[in-house]
């Protein structure tokens, strides 16, 4: 049974075609490698010990999509494939705009041409009003303040009319909370352009010493010790919980929102203490003023993904921080090393 992974070069996507490919499915990526390397997916196969097939193109290109689902058998597509920086796309919109949503319609499309029904959109816990309460549920009230998450937002839309008007279909919006951490190996890793805006790759690439020091975002949220708090999962629990949609999806119909976190929220203090004291690494740095566009605490309530998909994160704050210390200290380069 073939997947169609678009993005799968990816950070999240290259970890879910390794879970993938060790529990015996084909993977099929499209990528157009705009915000990766090729050597992730060659990893991918020396790791599970299998060939997936790769196309490079852009994933908005209908034609292109239409012989690939001529070529290969697919059940079920998993859709990664996005640009994803909030503070970019505030300057680009239209880059956005036309990127996540015309890969989503042009996929969309070319799914109900050869009757795939089976769809996993990559959402995110940014499509969640500002004003809520913590923890965030599935029902809880939606908005967004910058053109990224509005891509989302209108992706879920789009992907919820759908369903709509061809019940055949059966959609899972995965909102991703902060995905952090690597594969345990240390070979595929989340390997950011330029300097992040993230705080894991921030600090790992702090610990290796290419920056001085970490800033720290502001420290009088009203959060126990000032700074922000999120709820940080595991890129590897994310991935099987990509699985666990995938069996959802095959067995039901319709369009369901699902949010992947682990229901726990920590600090960027907390976070930097583990990090320090699981690696045995420091890593030094200064208080800043607040992020503009930053909330106190974001987490979610993970109670849906256990119900429906029989998913929960089973990896701690120590694995993050260790898998992604390893990921970096073996590749301090990323994949150009
Ligand atoms: P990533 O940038 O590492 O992976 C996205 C992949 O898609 C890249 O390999 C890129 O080259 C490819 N791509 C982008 N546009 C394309 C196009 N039009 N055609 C072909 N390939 C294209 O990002 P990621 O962190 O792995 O995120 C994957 C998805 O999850 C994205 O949709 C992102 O918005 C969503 N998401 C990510 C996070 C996060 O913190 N990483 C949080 C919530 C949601
Ligand atoms: N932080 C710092 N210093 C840094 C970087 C981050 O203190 O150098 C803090 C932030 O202020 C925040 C926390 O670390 O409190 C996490 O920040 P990230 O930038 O790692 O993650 P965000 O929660 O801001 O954003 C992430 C994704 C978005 C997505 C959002 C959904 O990057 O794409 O989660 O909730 F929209």
């Amino acid at each position: 049974m073939e997947i169609l992974v678009t993005g799968g070069a990816g950070y999240i996507g290259s970890h879910t075609c390794l879970e993938l490919m060790e529990n015996g499915y084909d993977v099929v990526v499209v990528d157009d490698l705009r915000n990766s390397d090729l050597e992730a997916l060659r990893r991918v196969e020396a790791l599970s010990g299998k060939a997936l097939a790769f196309y490079n193109f852009d994933v908005c290109d209908q034609d292109r999509l239409d012989k690939v689902f001529g070529a290969h058998a697919i059940n079920s597509v998993i859709h990664f494939a996005g640009l994803k920086a909030v503070g970019e796309s505030v300057g680009m919109p239209l880059a956005y705009y036309a990127n996540n949503l015309g890969s989503t319609l042009a996929l969309a499309g070319c799914m109900k041409r050869h009757h795939v029904r089976n769809f996993i959109f990559s959402s995110s816990a940014t499509v969640y009003a500002q004003d809520n309460r913590m923890p965030l549920a599935e029902g809880d009230a939606l908005g967004c303040t910058n053109p990224y998450g509005w891509t989302k937002l209108m992706c879920e839309q789009i992907l919820r009319d759908l369903c709509v008007a061809e019940p055949v279909f059966s959609v899972v919006l995965l909102r991703y909370f902060n995905p952090i951490g690597a594969h345990p190996s240390g070979r595929i890793g989340e390997d950011p352009a330029g300097i992040p805006n993230n705080l894991l790759p921030y600090i790992t690439q702090t610990a290796l010493g290419r920056h001085a020091r970490l800033t720290v975002h502001g420290n009088d949220y009203d959060t126990p010790d000032g700074t922000g708090v999120r709820d940080y999962i595991h890129v590897v629990d994310l991935a099987r919980g990509h699985l666990k949609a995938l069996e959802y999806a095959k067995r039901n119909r319709g369009c369901e929102a699902i949010n992947l976190g682990t229901g726990r929220g920590y600090s960027v203090l907390e976070i930097l203490r583990a990090f320090e004291t699981v690696n045995q690494v420091k890593v030094p740095y200064t208080i800043g003023p607040r992020r503009p566009g930053d909330l106190a605490a974001v987490y979610a309530d993970p109670q849906k993904a256990g119900e429906l998909l029989g998913w929960q994160a089973e990896l701690g704050i120590e694995d993050m921080c260790r898998d992604a210390w390893n990921w970096q200290r073996n590749n301090p380069r990323g994949y150009r090393t």
